[in-house]
């Protein structure tokens, strides 16, 4: 088919034709979005999911919808080993520099600027002033305590922000590799903001494990937020993942060509629009039919592996390698840790440090204590076509 109307959008944040069955998140966004707007509390929240699922996409949907409704809006991709406050400083005092035109303002601005420039200088951050803050204004936000101080600075540019009747909404992507401090931070903030009525909501995407990197960061934290869950797409709405862009350019799928891409792609969205990709590519004709499906099986295989997981394999130290295999052996997950040592033969003991560098990586994670998954979906089948054989652990001699 022509590859110039290819409506598929295999891709990293890539927005699809039709987003499918993600209407009760955005809902909700949705509806804390309009509470906050009329001066009540709104909920936070933090979408979880493995690779994949598309957290991106619905993080940026629920950008356009604050952007939409005049928010003051900040987005930020946490940076694997960078600092988010030098990120966030910026956009705050590009939020200041639009409220600056409202002479009203003058000494909530001059405060938040403070604030700003004060935990800029304590926190060694590169920040250049304006003409708000720039006389001194000592003890605001520099106790040097980081989520003291953050969410003091914050509290202060909501407070100049809902003066001018405007809310602020930031958005954190890949919210697993913030620093713990700067997660509390940021909860610290929704928990402030919520009992002194300040008008702002944060909304994150990242792997399930944030939900407890949460928790542990501030006990309240699941009061504060949603954690809507974001995974495979049930039946009908995968269905209509595949059919949706197809037909926007007239071409239809047989029935059973549709259900052996759900089986295949075990309804996951990225997958999907992988096989969508591929088959569009492949058939001649509509409707696409499962021999279509067949034959761009292979060349699909080859692609997702080159392309989606040997990039993650690719990272692992070989005793990592192992590690996953194992898992894999015992199928898709959550595998008992246990269980996984056993398939290793050895103790739990002689592979938690390579389990912890797992974790810390983002392949695996930990849902519950004593449990173990992949943070990537199909990720077993993978590393056996990568790996045909299990290899037992062999511990290190001491030296
Ligand atoms: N609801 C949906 N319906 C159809 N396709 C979707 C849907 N959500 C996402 N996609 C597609 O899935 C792919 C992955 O989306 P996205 O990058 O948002 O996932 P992610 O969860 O952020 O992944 P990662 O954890 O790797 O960042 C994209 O190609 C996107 O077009
Ligand atoms: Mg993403």
């Amino acid at each position: 088919m022509d590859h110039v109307i290819n409506p598929y959008t295999p891709g990293a944040g890539t927005p699809p034709l039709v987003l499918a069955g993600r209407d009760d998140i955005l809902r909700s966004a949705d509806t804390a979005l309009k509470r906050v707007q009329t001066g009540r509390s709104g909920r936070s929240q933090m979408l979880l999911g493995l690779r994949g699922v598309g957290k991106t996409v619905l993080l940026n949907n629920i950008f356009n919808k604050a952007e939409d409704a005049n928010y003051f809006t900040i987005k930020i991709e946490a940076p694997e080993n960078g600092d988010f406050a030098q990120r966030c400083l910026p956009e705050l005092k590009r939020i200041l520099l639009r409220l600056s035109t409202q002479e009203k303002l003058r000494r909530q601005l001059d405060l938040a600027g403070a604030a700003l420039r004060n935990f800029a200088s304590i926190f060694k951050l590169s920040y250049e002033g304006f003409e708000f803050g720039a006389t001194p204004h000592r003890g605001l936000a520099e106790t040097g305590d980081f989520e003291t101080d953050f969410s003091e600075m914050m509290r202060y540019v909501l407070t100049a922000a809902k003066a001018a009747d405007r809310n602020i909404a930031l958005f954190v992507d890949e919210v697993q590799y913030l620093k713990p401090e700067e997660l509390a931070a940021i909860t610290v903030t929704c928990h402030d903001a919520a009992q002194r009525s300040l008008p702002f909501l944060f909304f994150g995407a990242g792997l399930p494990q944030i939900a407890k990197l949460a928790g542990d960061a501030k006990s309240y934290a699941e009061r504060l937020y949603e954690f809507p869950e974001v995974g495979s797409l049930s039946d009908l709405a995968a269905d209509e993942a595949l059919r949706g862009p197809a037909q926007r350019e007239g071409v239809e799928f047989e029935d059973a060509a549709v259900n052996l891409i759900l089986e295949r792609s075990r309804n996951y969205p990225y997958f999907l629009q992988v096989w969508g990709d591929h088959v569009w590519k492949q058939a001649g004709q509509s409707p696409i039919s499962v021999r279509d499906v067949r034959n761009a099986e292979g060349q699909l295989v080859t692609h997702l592996d080159e392309n989606f997981f040997r990039v993650r394999f690719d990272r692992c130290k070989p005793v990592q390698q192992k590690y996953l295999r194992a898992m894999a052996e015992l199928g898709p997950g959550p595998h008992a840790t246990g269980e996984i040592a056993s398939t290793l033969g050895c103790e739990p003991s002689q592979v938690s440090t390579t389990r912890a560098q797992l974790i810390s990586l983002g392949m695996i994670w930990s849902q519950r204590h004593g449990e173990t998954a992949f943070t990537v979906p199909l990720f077993d089948e993978f590393m056996k076509r990568q790996m045909p054989k299990l290899e037992k652990h062999v511990p290190r001699k001491r030296k």
